[in-house]
């Protein structure tokens, strides 16, 4: 089934390169057999296909059956559509985070593409959660395991923002979406905007394999988090999760046209930090179609 793909190890920690080498076209690589793959090693890097940004649109559209939008307005898109954007601006560094696993809309897929690597530093990290989870000291692992997370956010979602996010500001519509949620509360003040929140396992069951895993927004996110019965979560958790994912990081030294499929419910991403303005690297957001 994966004949034609030529595959390299990431890392000694986790993920899979797949490469053109002569193999098959980016657009021709076998479903099945990518699927697989992924479910497997929970980060995919395809390399040598000298990718463009409707290539990697292509790819993306491929192995989901939804986008989403990211939630920050103010990032620059590089695709006719708008779906495809790239990331923050800024240039610090970014611990280890699951893509909006604060919230219930939480994408299976993460996706990045590179159209400039930064000249030094700017490596995109990557972290295996169920590996971090075993090096995870283990009195912050039993509290993990004992208490989920209570995610808010700083303030309160205007109808705008409402549309953008949920593709709607109906209250009729919200009231529907939202009843699909599990374990997530919330209500609108007069003028229409939103508060909510939500709560969910730190250490979440991996979809694809049988396993706990360190996948959350913990280290990295603006939102407001606690233990889901308000007490707060001691600083000991934090070095701890820091530590524990450090240990498992693993360095996407990008060159141009790289792309990189990570299974945002397993796998956590950051970012080293750079210099150079001309770094410039995409990202998408979707629902798995497997
Ligand atoms: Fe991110």
């Amino acid at each position: 089934m994966t004949t034609l793909l030529s595959t390299s190890l990431l890392s000694e920690h986790h993920g899979l390169v797949i490469e053109k080498g002569g193999g098959a076209a980016l657009a021709e690589l076998p479903y099945e057999g990518v699927v697989d793959l992924f479910k497997q090693h929970g980060t995919l890097m395809f390399r040598g296909f000298e990718a463009t940004a409707d290539d990697f649109r292509e790819l993306v559209q491929r192995f989901s059956e939804k986008l989403y939008f990211h939630q920050n307005p103010n990032r620059e898109t590089i695709s006719e559509d708008g779906a495809v954007l790239l990331v923050d601006a800024h240039r610090n560094p970014i611990p280890a985070h699951a893509e909006m696993s604060y919230c219930p809309l939480h994408p299976g897929l993460q996706w990045f593409y590179c159209v400039q690597p930064a000249s030094s530093g700017g490596a995109t990290t990557v972290y295996d959660g169920v590996a971090a989870l075993d090096l995870l000291a283990k009195e912050t692992r039993d509290l993990f395991e004992e208490k989920r997370l209570t995610w808010r956010l700083p303030f309160a979602t205007g109808p705008e923002h409402q549309e953008r996010v949920f593709g709607t500001s109906d209250r009729a519509e919200l009231d529907r979406l939202f009843a699909e949620f599990d374990d997530f509360t919330y209500d609108f003040d007069d003028a229409g905007n939103l508060n909510w929140s939500y709560t969910v396992s730190a250490v979440p069951q991996a979809p694809y394999i049988d396993s706990r895993t360190l996948c959350n927004s913990y280290l990295g996110s603006g939102a407001i988090v606690s233990f889901e019965d308000g007490s707060p979560i001691p600083q000991h958790c934090r070095w701890d999760a820091l530590d524990a994912t450090e240990k498992v990081a693993v360095d996407l030294e990008w060159e141009v046209g790289d792309i990189v499929m990570i299974d945002n419910k397993r796998v956590m991403h950051g970012r080293r930090a750079f210099e150079d303005p001309n770094r410039r690297v995409a990202a998408m957001l979707s629902m798995p179609n497997f």
